[in-house]
C-alpha cells in the first residue's frame, strides 16, 4: 500500500516500510532493491544493524530517486555523546546527503569504552538536546525516538530543553504486544508510532494463533497480511522485515481488501502476550510496564 501517515512536522511517512533488523549481509541489499522496485517507499535501518552501507547500495541499485524514498536510521547507544559525528557516519555509510528520520535508538547512553556502563553525566535528555541541533542542517528532515515508554517520554517532554516533540516513537507493536496505553499516550502528544517486529519477528507464535488464522482464512489473505493491515488500521506504520522477495512483495499487498471493525477488535483481543525485544542487555532499565 502507498498509504501514508501525517507527522507533527507536516511530513508524510509511508505506512509500510521494509525492516532490516537481522537482515544478513549479502541479503539485505537485494531485499531493499526488490522492495523499492515493488513499490515500497520506506526503508528502516540503524547504525547498530551494521547494514547501512548495503542498504544504501540497495537503494541506488533500485533506480528509485532518493527523494521518493523515506529513509530512517538511528543513533546507536555508544554515540549519544557524539550526535554530530553519529549522523555523519550514518550518512556516509548510506551514501546519502540526508535521512528522512533520525531516531534515538534507545533511551540509554552507553560508554563506548565499556558497553556495560551508562554514562553517569549524560542521559537521553542530553542526547535529545543535541539531536534537536540537527534539524535545519539539511542532514535530517525529522527527529524522533525509539523504545521510549510513557515514563521516559514524560521525562523528555517535561524537560525545559525539549523544544521539539519527537515526530515518531518506534516501538515493538504486534498482536502479542499492542501497548494500547503507550500508543494512546503518543497519540495524545502528537507522536506517531511506528511498529517494529510487526510480525513478531522470527519463530513468531502469531502464525499459529487461532484468531488470526480464522480471519486470514475468511479473507483469503495470509496471516502476515492481516497483521500488517491491522497495525495500519490501528494508526501506526509497520516495518515488516523480510529478505525473501516473495514475502517482501506479499507484505506490501494491503490494498483492495479490508478488515471490519469487528475483525480489528478480535485481533485487539488476542490474549497471548509476548515481547521480542527486552532491555536486559542494556546498562539501564528502559521498560517499566507502562508500555503495556
Ligand atoms: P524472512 O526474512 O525469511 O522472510 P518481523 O517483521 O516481525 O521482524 O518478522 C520478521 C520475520 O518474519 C523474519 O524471520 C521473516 O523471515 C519473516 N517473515 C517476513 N514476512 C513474512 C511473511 N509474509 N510470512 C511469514 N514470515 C515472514
Amino acid at each position: 500500500t502507498s498509504k501514508t501517515f501525517k507527522l507533527n512536522t507536516g511530513d508524510s511517512i509511508p505506512a509500510i516500510g521494509l525492516g532490516t533488523w537481522q537482515s544478513q549481509p549479502g541479503e539485505v541489499g537485494k531485499a531493499v532493491e526488490s522492495a523499492l522496485r515493488g513499490g515500497y517507499r520506506h526503508i528502516d535501518t540503524a547504525f547498530a544493524y551494521g547494514n547501512e552501507k548495503e542498504v544504501g547500495e540497495g537503494i541506488k541499485a533500485s533506480g528509485v530517486p532518493r527523494e521518493e524514498i523515506w529513509l530512517t536510521t538511528k543513533l546507536d547507544n555508544p554515540w549519544h555523546k557524539r550526535v554530530a559525528e553519529g549522523i555523519e557516519r550514518s550518512l556516509e555509510n548510506l551514501g546519502t546527503e540526508y535521512v528522512d528520520l533520525y531516531l534515538m535508538h534507545w533511551p540509554s547512553s552507553t560508554d563506548p569504552d565499556d558497553l556495560k556502563k551508562h554514562y553517569p553525566d549524560w542521559d537521553f535528555v542530553d542526547t535529545w538536546r543535541e539531536m534537536q541541533k540537527l534539524v535545519g542542517t539539511g542532514k535530517v528532515k525529522n527527529i524522533g525516538v525509539s523504545n521510549f515508554g510513557i515514563k521516559n517520554l514524560e521525562r523528555l517532554l517535561n524537560d525545559p530543553s525539549c523544544k521539539i516533540v519527537p515526530a515518531v516513537n518506534q516501538i515493538e507493536l504486534h498482536p502479542g504486544n499492542p501497548s494500547p496505553k503507550l500508543v494512546a499516550y503518543c497519540a495524545s502528544k502528537g507522536i506517531h508510532c511506528s511498529g517494529y517486529s510487526p510480525l513478531g519477528s522470527s519463530n513468531s507464535p502469531l502464525y499459529s494463533n487461532e484468531t488470526l488464522k480464522s480471519i486470514a482464512e475468511a479473507k483469503g489473505r495470509s496471516i502476515a497480511q492481516v497483521i500488517l493491515l491491522w497495525g495500519i488500521k490501528k494508526g501506526w506504520s509497520v516495518l515488516p522485515k523480510s529478505v525473501n522477495p516473495d514475502r517482501v512483495k506479499a507484505n506490501f499487498e494491503l490494498d483492495g481488501w479490508d478488515l471490519t471493525d469487528e475483525e480489528v477488535a478480535k485481533i485487539d483481543g488476542v490474549k497471548d502476550r509476548f515481547k521480542v525485544c527486552g532491555d536486559s542487555w542494556l546498562p539501564v532499565k528502559v521498560f517499566f510496564g507502562d508500555d503495556e
